[in-house]
């Protein structure tokens, strides 16, 4: 850019269409961590939470940014909101069909990670769809999902965000469009509207052995070949992996499953 009649030298002048696009995903990754201010210090219902939980990182030195963080737009820290972009450019690089969905989206975060590489790559014809209930997790339905009978997650008001607030976090990046697709409700109630809907990846983040199932009795089938699934607690919640092997079981499906950092996992449907 050139101003006031004068030769620009900035070295942004030289950078490559591809370096711009990778600076800007990279700041866009920070930002939704809010590792460019910085979280706060711990705050009582994150280490209350870790403690009820029995997270196994309550006893740990503390990484703020790796559960629950206070402010950040995203809790599936540095490793995997990486991951995931790689995934999506990889979509695009590689041409798998269909749009993105994260089911469980908290603050919205890994959601508008996915829609900035979209625009980072000026694609117009995909979408982005966001779905929670926006209210938190559902009771556990003990009879019909045993594996659920001990999940106290319902219990944290902390993991109900409203749809405004995660309209405004879009909002806050200049991501908000009609590539944006909000499904309100419990998973069970607004998924099976989706049922063979083209999908070229699939984020399921909804911890508990029902969220999970449901997103996979759902979206499963629609996900293109060679389009990626990721799980982002199957790692550290039992009765999430158990799910996951319930649906792949009873298909007699049985894929590649990577680990990621420990805690989300990803496979690509061949
Ligand atoms: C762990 S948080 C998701 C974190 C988020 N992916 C991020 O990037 O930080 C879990 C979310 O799943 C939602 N959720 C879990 N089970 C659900 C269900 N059965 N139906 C609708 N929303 C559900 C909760 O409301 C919550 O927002």
């Amino acid at each position: 850019m050139k101003a006031w009649g004068m030769k620009d030298t900035s070295p942004v002048a030289a950078a490559s269409a591809a370096d711009l696009r990778a600076r800007y995903l990279i700041l866009v990754e920070r930002a939704l961590l809010n590792a460019i201010h910085g979280e706060p210090a711990m705050e009582g219902f994150v280490r209350r939470a870790a403690m009820r939980l029995r997270h196994p990182w309550q006893t740990r030195a503390w990484a703020p940014r790796d559960f629950w963080p206070v402010k950040a737009h995203t809790m599936i820290g540095v490793k995997r909101l990486a991951h995931l972009r790689r995934l999506v450019e990889a979509t695009l690089t590689e041409g798998i069909p269909g749009d993105y969905i994260e089911t469980g989206v908290w603050r919205g975060g890994a959601c508008i990670l996915m829609r900035a590489v979209l625009a980072a790559y000026g694609v117009a014809d995909r979408r982005v769809f966001v779905a929670d209930s926006f209210e938190g997790l559902p009771r556990p339905d003990a009879a019909k999902y045993p594996a659920d009978r001990r999940d106290r997650l319902f219990k944290f008001d902390e993991l109900a965000v409203s749809e405004a607030e995660v309209r405004r976090n879009f909002e806050a990046y200049g991501l908000l469009d009609d590539q944006v697709v909000f499904l309100k409700g419990l998973f069970k109630d607004t998924l099976p509207k989706l049922k063979g809907h083209p999908f070229a990846l699939i984020r399921l983040d909804g911890d508990m052995y029902e969220s999970t199932l449901d997103a996979l009795t759902s979206l499963y089938d629609g996900v293109s070949p060679g389009g990626y699934v990721v799980v982002d607690d199957y790692g550290i919640l039992g009765c999430c992996r158990q799910a996951v092997h319930d649906f792949l079981g009873g298909r007699g499906l049985s894929p590649c499953i990577d680990d990621i950092d420990g805690q989300g996992v990803w496979w690509r449907k061949e």
